[in-house]
């Protein structure tokens, strides 16, 4: 008995040491570049989610980078991963969509999307080229100039009267709830003063977003849960939407139901769980990414008055050229707006939204004597680039004058806040002229003044602490 008690031991102790040998050497045609796979099953999983607070990179990448060098391997959430830091490498990979390289999104995050089977967005050629025109039709620098910038100024004065008639107020809630608003409108036709409250459609497009980047755990009372409830909630609305504009395509509001419409008929791949998918990934796109860039903008105006000083002269100038102060903002005073620009620029190097873009390796991938094994994960990290000291002087302090200095090769070298390659940002400009139009409506309109928090961390995606919590009031004339 005892015997076959020792066998059965000393057969688990191989089988699991030689499974712990295969997780710390996975298999690979070549050298694989330098790293740790971690602890089975979590890999190093949790030193990324350990919360850094600052805005220099999260000290998982910057610690590896210093020990492996730009290129090393680890397991993240379970799967082996590529996270690479140098820029050749980067632009190889922006370069290769659909080739050595396909978009990639963590496991949940596809599931949340059903963007599984055959909604992957990954798709490349005609699929993601008919996304992309479509988004760039609505929300490129033709659409803005035409209507949508006027559109963004109406929105954006609507919200700030009713700011400064609130008290005190989280400046990147109440901007998630506006911009959700803003988006849901140009998405899928949802006017909110016909259709009740914009509150209840911002507050659930908040849940939503909010509840994304939380710790997926689904039970009743978590962030989660309430998440998985507004996703259901939202997707049920943007189906009814969908099949309201397919009985009536008349109503069509020029969104982008209107044209997924007309394309359901004609493109054999466009499946109306498609659609929703697209229009809730758009969501979640716009409403995070400008409202944490929109909460930073509060926290560095408290930490360096001198640049609100800067821009508050230029908009002065901008508006002293009008002959009517009260005539909407036009397509030549936005492109006017350097210093605002060279604002906008310095947040997103420092705030550096998307820690990192995802892609999976379609075959093996040669790098520097190494390999990348086909099927394996690659995290491109382009933020070193941007607090590289050689190329920006003191990286990490906050200084939007520096963009003086800094010329158009060495930008679009060494600053990429919206990607590059084939899946660049298709809503970079509409991100930039909306961040500039709120800039401009509340300098010259509005004071405010920082009440608590702006205090963030990196878990890598950025968070405030506890709020960016201001109080906001029209200037008297
Ligand atoms: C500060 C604001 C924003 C930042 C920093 C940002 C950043 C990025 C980045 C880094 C990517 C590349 C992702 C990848 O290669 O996998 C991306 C893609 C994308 N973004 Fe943005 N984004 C912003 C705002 C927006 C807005 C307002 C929209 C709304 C339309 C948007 C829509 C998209 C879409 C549709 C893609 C995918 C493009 C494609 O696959 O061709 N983004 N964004």
């Amino acid at each position: 008995m005892w015997t076959v008690g020792l066998c059965v031991v000393a057969l688990v102790t191989i089988f699991i040491t030689h499974w712990i040998y295969k997780w710390k050497n996975p298999k690979s045609n070549g050298v694989l570049p330098p790293g740790s796979m971690g602890l089975p099953f979590i890999g190093e999983t949790l030193q990324l989610l350990m919360p850094n607070k600052s805005l220099d990179l999260h000290p998982f990448i910057k610690n590896r980078i210093q020990r492996h060098g730009p290129v090393f391997s680890t397991n993240l959430v379970g799967r082996p991963m590529i996270i690479s830091a140098d820029p050749q490498l980067n632009n190889f990979i922006f370069n290769q969509e659909g080739r050595a390289v396909e978009l990639w999104y963590l496991d949940s995050f596809q599931k949340l999307f059903n963007l599984e089977g055959e909604n992957r967005p990954n798709a490349v050629g005609h699929i993601h080229k008919y996304v992309r025109g479509v988004y760039l039709n609505l929300f490129g620098v033709e659409s803005l100039r035409t209507k949508l910038l006027t559109e963004i100024e109406k929105t954006v004065r609507s919200n700030l009267r009713s700011w400064s008639s609130k008290g005190t107020l989280d400046a990147k809630h109440a901007t998630s709830k506006m911009v959700a608003v803003l988006a849901a409108k140009y998405l899928f036709g949802y006017d909110a003063q016909a259709e009740g409250s914009s509150e209840d459609i911002a507050d659930t497009i908040d849940g939503f977003v909010q509840g994304l980047l939380s710790f997926p755990l689904n039970i009743p009372g978590t962030r989660f849960h309430k998440c998985m409830k507004d996703k259901d909630k939202l997707e049920k609305m943007i189906n009814d939407k969908l099949k309201e504009r397919i009985s009536s395509p008349e109503k069509g509001q020029g969104d982008f139901l209107d044209q997924a419409v007309k394309d359901l008929n004609t493109d054999f791949f466009l499946t109306e769980t498609f659609v929703v998918s697209v229009t809730m990934g758009a969501l979640f796109a716009t409403v995070e990414s400008i409202s944490t860039s929109v909460g930073l903008a509060f926290k560095f105006f408290a930490e360096h008055p001198w640049v609100v000083e800067d821009l508050q002269a230029e908009h002065d100038a901008l508006l002293s050229k009008r002959e009517n102060k009260d005539s909407p903002l036009t397509w030549d005073e936005y492109k006017s707006m350097t210093r605002t620009m060279h604002f906008i620029n310095e947040v997103l190097r420092l705030g550096n939204v998307f820690p990192g873009i995802l892609r999976r390796a379609l075959k093996d991938i040669p790098h520097n004597g190494y390999t990348i094994p086909a099927g394996w994960t690659i995290m491109v990290v382009t933020s070193t680039l941007q607090i590289n000291p050689k190329v920006f002087e003191d990286p990490l302090s906050f200084n939007p004058r520096r963009w003086k200095d800094i010329d158009q090769d060495t930008q679009s070298k060494n600053f990429m806040p919206f990607g590059g390659g084939t899946r660049q940002c298709a809503g970079a400009e509409l991100a930039k002229a909306f961040f500039a139009t709120f800039i401009h409506v509340l300098i010259s309109e509005y004071k405010w003044t920082k009440v608590k928090g702006g205090n963030v961390s990196r878990t890598p995606m950025l968070r405030f602490d506890d709020g960016i919590l201001i109080n906001i009031s029209k200037k008297n004339k």
